[in-house]
């Protein structure tokens, strides 16, 4: 899935140069055809490659379109965002609705959707949003919308990247749950949701399978909340570093320090690579 983003991202940034310069013809030839973003695209083309993340690596149909979970959105969406907040155009509606779920919450629904900001880039996000204003409404999404969408994830892409933590005292667990969105759906200390196990339910558990259910959540459902499996998005693993990661499993587990290994599994790791040597 991140690698699909970081392809996006590249493919994004290659098509503001081709746009821009439009003369880089070797470099070009290497980008695959069916995903080229450029900002001078019909509406129509965006609203496909929208429908295609839409149905795969958007993740979206983990909850839409199964009826319970998350409102249905095909056919529909495009004609009811408008109505939902007053004084908010439909392309607006969307587009908080994407970046800012939890702004306006449909009724009947739990506030289960993340900041899908963290699962697409921009200029994919206005391909979503022209997909949906299809579903039963007209697409508003304009080349400018999207030439300051692929100018934004440009410069994302040319920023360095965050400088990894290795020091597991600069980590506050708290503090990293609350920004990863985990409570949109588990609970901490009484606050947050209730479609996934409450975080105390994990105090005393195996580190190793608690460590799984972070990073490979399908690896192993908690049937007591099958009703929401296949919800959790499987993308924590990317965007926490392994020492990140150490402290949340040792602040769920209830262990003494980052990287305290269960009784018995200490024998089979070398004691120079106890710790996390990544
Ligand atoms: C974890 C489950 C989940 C995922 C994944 C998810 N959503 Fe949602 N979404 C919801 C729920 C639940 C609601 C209704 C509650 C609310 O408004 O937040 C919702 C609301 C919405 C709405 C507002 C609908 C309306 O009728 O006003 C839109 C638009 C939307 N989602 C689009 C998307 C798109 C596009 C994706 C994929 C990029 C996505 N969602 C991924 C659960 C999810
Ligand atoms: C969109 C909802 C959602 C979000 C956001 C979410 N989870 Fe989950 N999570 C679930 C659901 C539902 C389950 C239970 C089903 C399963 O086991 O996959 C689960 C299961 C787990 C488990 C396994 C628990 C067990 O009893 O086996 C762990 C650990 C976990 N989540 C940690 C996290 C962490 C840490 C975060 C934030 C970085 C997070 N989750 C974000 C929905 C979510």
């Amino acid at each position: 899935m991140t690698n699909l983003k970081i392809l996006f991202t590249v493919v994004a940034t290659l098509a503001v140069f081709t746009f821009v310069a439009n003369v880089i013809p070797q470099v070009q030839s290497a980008v695959p055809r069916e995903i080229v973003l450029s900002a001078d695209m019909p509406p129509e083309e965006l609203a496909a490659i929208g429908e295609e993340i839409y149905a795969g690596a958007g993740g979206c149909t983990a909850c839409h379109g199964l009826g319970t979970r998350a409102p249905d959105l095909l056919g529909v969406v495009g004609g009811v965002c408008a109505t939902r907040v007053p004084g908010q155009s439909c392309k607006d509606y969307l587009w908080e609705s994407l970046v800012n779920p939890t702004a306006y919450i449909v009724e009947g629904f739990d506030p289960i959707m993340i900041d899908q900001s963290i699962v697409s880039s921009q200029a994919e996000l206005w391909t979503l949003v022209a997909f949906l204003e299809s579903q039963g409404g007209e697409i508003t999404v304009n080349a400018d919308d999207f030439a300051a969408a692929l100018a934004a994830d440009d410069a994302a892409a040319a920023a360095p990247p965050p400088v990894a933590v290795t020091d597991p005292n600069q980590v506050d667990a708290v503090a990293l749950i609350t920004a990863q969105g985990c409570l949109a759906c588990h609970a901490l200390g009484g606050e947050g949701g209730m479609v996934a196990p409450p975080f105390e339910e994990l105090r005393g558990q195996d580190p190793a399978v608690v460590r799984e259910g972070i990073v490979d959540p399908m690896a192993t459902i908690n049937e007591e909340y099958s009703a929401f499996a296949g919800t959790m998005p499987t993308i924590f693993g990317d965007l926490m570093s392994p020492v990140e990661l150490d402290v949340l499993v040792d602040f769920f587990v209830g262990g003494s320090g980052a990287g305290a290994e269960a009784p018995g599994d200490a024998a089979e790791v070398p004691p120079d690579s106890a710790g996390g040597s990544r």
